[in-house]
């Protein structure tokens, strides 16, 4: 574990707020997907940033949900904190929503993953994040067992594809 001092998720947090321009839209008007995808990808580097205090990359995207379309005009949040710190990377859950009159609308959720780096581009150990909140903790917990999924995840993709090269004879 690094010796860098703790931080909370709330250290971490990043808003940021967009508005849905003509630009951003596909044919329906509504929201394009990829641009919501580097929306959500700036919000998490910069909680990742917040937490590492270094440049970090994006290692991978766990998983993200378009569960309700966004339109031309509308404004949305960005909330992105990170939900738990390993070794060099860090679990970021950005949470996209739409603001209403009476409101927000949540329209998306995502999980990334970043790694911290050195001056060499080298990834550098990170200090630990500390959950407080009852919802923190949960998402901390919920981090891990994604972390042990995609792991399992790559480890059977390359069983397979070694399977694959010994029945094709290579
Ligand atoms: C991410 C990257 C720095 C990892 O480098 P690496 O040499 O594979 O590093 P390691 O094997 O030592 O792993 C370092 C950490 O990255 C994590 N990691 C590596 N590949 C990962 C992946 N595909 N998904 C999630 N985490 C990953 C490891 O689990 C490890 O985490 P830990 O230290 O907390 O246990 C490297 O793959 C890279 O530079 N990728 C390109 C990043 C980039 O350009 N992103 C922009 C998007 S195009």
């Amino acid at each position: 574990m690094s010796s860098l001092p703790s931080k909370t998720p709330q250290q971490t947090e990043v808003i940021m707020t967009e508005l849905v321009l003509p630009n951003d839209t596909n044919m329906l008007n509504n929201l394009l997907g990829g641009r919501l995808m580097h929306w959500i990808d700036i919000a998490a580097a910069l909680a990742a940033r917040r937490h590492a205090g270094r440049i970090c990359v994006t290692a991978s995207v766990d998983e993200i949900s378009f569960d309700k379309p966004l339109h031309l005009g509308d404004v949305i949040k960005l909330y992105a904190c990170v939900n738990r710190a390993f070794r060099t990377s860090m679990e970021v859950g950005v949470k996209t929503t739409r603001v209403e009159d009476d409101g927000e609308v949540v329209a998306n959720t995502a999980y990334l993953t970043f790694v911290a780096l050195d001056d060499d581009r080298k990834p550098m150990p990170v200090a630990a994040l500390i959950p407080q909140t009852e919802d923190e903790k949960r998402r901390f917990d919920e981090a891990g067992m994604r972390r042990e999924a995609r792991l399992r995840h790559r480890e059977n993709i390359h069983t397979l594809r070694e399977q694959l090269h010994s029945s094709h004879g290579e």
